[in-house]
């Protein structure tokens, strides 16, 4: 479509219906799934109106400026950056989130990671927990507003992402509660004085393998980032690094969660048991029952007998 030549930039040109079927068609020509659906949501987005209001309103006319806003948003969409980038936020454990280009985009099924140090640290009152690769800051924010009394730490080595964080912990009013951290894994907290103090160790590592980052999906592939999708050879080169320093901060008993990819949890379960001061107490499955989050606990060596 042309913009009339004699229209000013303010200048009614255009119905919200048609802009609505005009955006819904070109989504629907690049192949995103719901065109009609993420038209509505830019529309929203850029006129404050809610699908059902651009529906009774579907007469009202439109100005140039808030056509071509609308125009960019489904340009960049057809491109296939991520719909949730584009509105800048996305909804975790029933909160809003704000999300840029340098967090990874919360997945729903990361909520087994709440849910289980929810669960294990249901007994004890003030205990301390680490999310190790905080991105939007998501898991942080949900185990904080969860458990009132826990003292939460967020780490991530991406200086960007903690930016996002930071502003998740304010919208949430954590902002004084849980400590941010930049820097590799439990490095940043290692004068901390947290050696064998921990609880729970939460992450949800990258675990993308380097060769199957080719075939996600282009709003992954081109778009997330790489440091938060990416886990080297095998997609689990964060996971055995983990595995190795986090027994270290960890009371007896305490816990460390990871989420895996499809097919990585028994190689994760091995080495934890080939390190010896872990055993997996669980393999939990996201909702297409795929192995997700596998639950390792400390061993408490003062309870084995001593050798003589
Ligand atoms: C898969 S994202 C998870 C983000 C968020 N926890 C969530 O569940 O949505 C992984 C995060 O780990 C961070 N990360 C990757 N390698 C790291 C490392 N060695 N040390 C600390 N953080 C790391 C990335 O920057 C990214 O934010």
């Amino acid at each position: 479509m042309t913009q009339p030549q004699s229209a000013s930039v303010t200048s009614p040109i255009l119905s919200l219906g048609a802009l609505v079927r005009e955006s819904e068609s070109r989504l629907d020509a690049a192949g995103i799934d719901q065109p009609l659906l993420e038209a509505a949501w830019l529309v929203e987005h850029v006129l404050k109106l809610s699908p059902l209001m651009q529906r009774v309103n579907a007469e009202r006319l439109i100005s140039i400026a808030e056509w071509e806003q609308v125009r960019a948003l489904v340009a960049r969409r057809v491109a296939r950056e991520p719909l949730q980038y584009l509105l800048g936020t996305q909804e975790f454990l029933g909160r809003d989130f704000d999300v840029t280009p340098s967090v990874l985009i919360p997945r729903p099924e990361s909520a087994l990671l709440v849910d289980e140090a929810v669960r294990r640290c249901a007994q004890t009152s003030g205990a301390t927990i680490v999310d190790v690769g905080t991105g939007s800051g998501c898991l942080a924010v949900s185990l904080a507003l969860a458990m009132p009394t826990a003292r939460v730490l967020a780490i991530d080595a991406s200086a960007e992402a903690l930016v996002v964080a930071r502003t998740n912990l304010a919208k949430h009013g954590l902002g004084a509660r849980i400590a941010c951290y930049h820097g590799d894994l439990l490095a940043p907290i290692s004068k901390e004085g947290l050696t064998g103090q921990i609880q729970v160790v939460i992450s949800n590592p990258p675990y993308i393998a380097d060769e199957d980052v080719a075939t996600l999906q282009p709003e992954v592939r081109d778009f997330e980032p790489r440091l938060a999708l990416v886990g080297g050879h095998d997609g689990m080169k964060v996971h055995r690094r983990l595995l190795e320093q986090a027994p270290a901060y960890l009371k007896p008993g305490g816990v460390l969660l990871m989420e895996v990819g499809l097919g990585q949890a028994a190689a994760v379960c091995r080495q934890a048991e080939e390190q010896g001061q872990l055993h997996t107490y669980a393999v939990l499955q996201d909702g297409g029952g795929i192995d997700r989050v596998v639950c390792f606990e400390k061993k408490d060596v003062s309870l084995w007998p001593s050798s003589r």
